[in-house]
């Protein structure tokens, strides 16, 4: 069963005014007020909108998060029942240090259908390229680039990859900086990262890389409805994260997961800027109304936009 459309302007203003919550705490160093800022109004956000909502990412599990934990029911209303994805705070040095990028983030789909993510990092790669045996995790950098060279018809220098800076990424850089692919830097946020394959205007051609499992999700939940490709992997460090994702239900611990495996059936995804970056632009305060530009899509209409809106400031709560 599809998502009913009204649920979108719902969802979108859910991260639109958790981004106008947290936006006042721009630039003041602080990213827990910030973070927190985010989490309390999207919470009451949610629990104004009929449906019965389970979140299966969100601030953590329910010993480290009073609100928005792992298997917190939000919403309402009993029906539908729904699984839902939040970042309240994407970004969260963008935010405490007024930097482009920081975005408020929300995933839904039907029950069931969402991947239970753990907290732990995720090895991801997404490209506008959504056909088998282009581009694979289990690829090296060399045949991802040099396949991606073919099938796009462009010279790898002509080629962009975006990818976290951090010692970690040390061989695939090395390896780019090889085959004389330009590289696009980010310091943080990929959620953003990996979504900017979506649309040539980004000039971001591939995302690859490690950064966090939740975020992962999000940005395969968004790719799937702009049909691109996305691949990942967990990456379980501690005994204590191998035995959370057994709980959650993970048997092979390395398995590669394709996009319809973390998220299937109908869905909608919104990120509203809170500082302006590459994306969507930020919260502006002007009077006593607010604009917000927020990134929507909606699977089974086919509905891909950047809707601007102008609300009151003091419809929040
Ligand atoms: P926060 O909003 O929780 O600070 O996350 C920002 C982020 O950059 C994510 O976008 C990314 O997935 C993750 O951190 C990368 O983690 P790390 O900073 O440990 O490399």
């Amino acid at each position: 069963m599809a998502l009913d459309k009204k649920f979108i302007d719902q969802f979108v203003n859910v991260t639109a005014y958790a981004s106008l919550a947290s936006s006042y705490l721009v630039g003041k160093k602080d990213k827990i007020a910030a973070d927190k800022a985010a989490v309390d109004v999207m919470r009451s956000e949610l629990n104004k909108i009929n449906f019965k909502g389970k979140i299966v990412i969100g601030e953590g599990e329910l010993d480290e998060a009073p609100m928005l934990y792992i298997g917190e029911t939000v919403g309402g209303g009993k029906v539908p029942e729904l699984d839902i994805a939040v970042d309240p705070l994407e970004g969260t040095n963008f935010a405490a240090n007024n930097l482009p990028g920081a975005l408020s983030v929300i995933a839904i789909t039907e029950k069931n259908n969402l991947f239970h993510a753990p907290e732990t990092y995720m090895e991801k790669i997404s490209s506008r390229v959504n056909e088998n045996g282009v581009i694979d995790l289990d690829f090296t950098v060399k045949k991802n680039i040099s396949n991606l060279s073919d099938y796009l018809n462009k010279n790898p220098e002509n080629l962009t990859a975006c990818i976290l800076d951090r010692p970690r990424h040390k061989k695939i850089i090395d390896e780019l900086e090889k085959l004389k692919v330009k590289i696009k830097f980010i310091t943080d946020g990929d959620v953003s990262g990996a979504l900017l394959v979506t649309d040539e205007k980004y000039n971001v051609d591939i995302f690859l890389g490690i950064g966090g499992g939740p975020e992962g999700v999000l940005a395969a939940t968004a790719l799937d409805s702009f049909n691109c490709g996305f691949q990942a992997r967990f990456l379980f460090e501690t005994n204590e994260e191998k035995f959370r994702a057994k709980k959650m239900g993970i048997k092979d611990l390395n398995k590669k997961y394709e996009l319809n495996e973390i998220v299937s059936g109908d869905s909608i995804f919104c990120a509203t800027g809170i500082t302006s970056g590459d994306l969507v632009t930020g919260i502006k305060i002007e009077g006593n109304k607010f604009i917000s530009e927020t990134l929507v899509t909606h699977k089974s209409s086919n509905y891909k936009k950047k809707l601007k809106l102008i609300k009151n400031i003091n419809d929040i709560e």
